[in-house]
């Protein structure tokens, strides 16, 4: 299909987000409780994939870069993923700890927005998880150098092998030094309900030295 065909394509494609409203009365005071509400109320809705969240990070000089990671833990310290801590995204948190998070429940036509800074969780918490990880995917972390340029697939494909060999006796692997836990220490929420005619409702959280604020934005 010719570029200029979907581009109308494009433009002409919308949609009426008409399921549900959000006021500040309706959100709970508290955001990690409102995300708690609205990731239960996504988990039971049977969505493919309710824990896919997009992790926006960015290097020192403010480029950013941005790419989908499962959340695997949450509570009141924060949301925590779990990755190669010398891949791109790690090396910019590392440089750089801030970060944006983002879930898109469009069956649910919710948006929930997060930014905070980013810490490392502890070793025993990367552990706890490495391990309870099928041993294929704690293989495949072990194999895989994530985010450098490999000559082709048969690079990670071989070495995974020879760890597959070399552990065949084990059940679980140990920790790889480069692999683990990043928190993100959220000082920002805001919760987005479509609404229709695009007047949707978008109530946030900011953290002050009074605990969280609640303001409401334009759509
Ligand atoms: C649905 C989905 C879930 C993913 N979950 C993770 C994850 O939890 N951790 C991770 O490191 N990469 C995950 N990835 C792969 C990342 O999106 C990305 O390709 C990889 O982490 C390398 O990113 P980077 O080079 O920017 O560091 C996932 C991708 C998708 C599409």
């Amino acid at each position: 299909m010719a570029l200029s065909t979907i581009g109308a394509e494009l433009a002409a494609l919308r949609r009426n987000y008409t399921m549900a409203s959000l006021s500040e009365t309706d959100v709970d005071p508290d955001p990690f409780a409102q995300l708690e509400r609205w990731m239960q109320q996504a988990l039971n809705s049977e969505l493919p994939e309710p824990t896919a969240m997009t992790l926006a990070t960015a290097t020192p000089e403010g480029r950013p870069s941005a790419r989908v990671v499962l959340l695997k833990g949450f509570d009141a310290r924060g949301l925590v993923f779990y990755t190669n801590y010398e891949s791109r995204k790690g090396r910019e948190m590392e440089q750089n700890p801030q970060a944006a998070l983002l879930f898109f429940w469009p069956e649910l036509e919710r948006q929930v927005r997060i930014e905070g800074r980013v810490e490392r969780v502890s070793p025993d918490e990367s552990l706890a998880y490495f391990q309870s990880r099928p041993k294929e995917s704690q293989l495949g972390a072990w194999a895989s150098p994530q985010s450098q340029v490999i000559s082709g697939r048969d690079v990670v494909e071989q070495r995974y092998q020879e760890l597959a060999a070399q552990f065949k006796h084990d059940e679980v692997l140990p920790l790889p030094p480069f692999w683990g836990g990043y928190r993100v220490v959220p000082a920002y929420f805001e919760f987005w309900q479509g609404r229709p005619s695009r007047m949707h409702d978008r109530i946030c959280y900011t953290l002050s030295e009074q605990g969280w604020v609640l303001t409401r934005l334009a759509p």
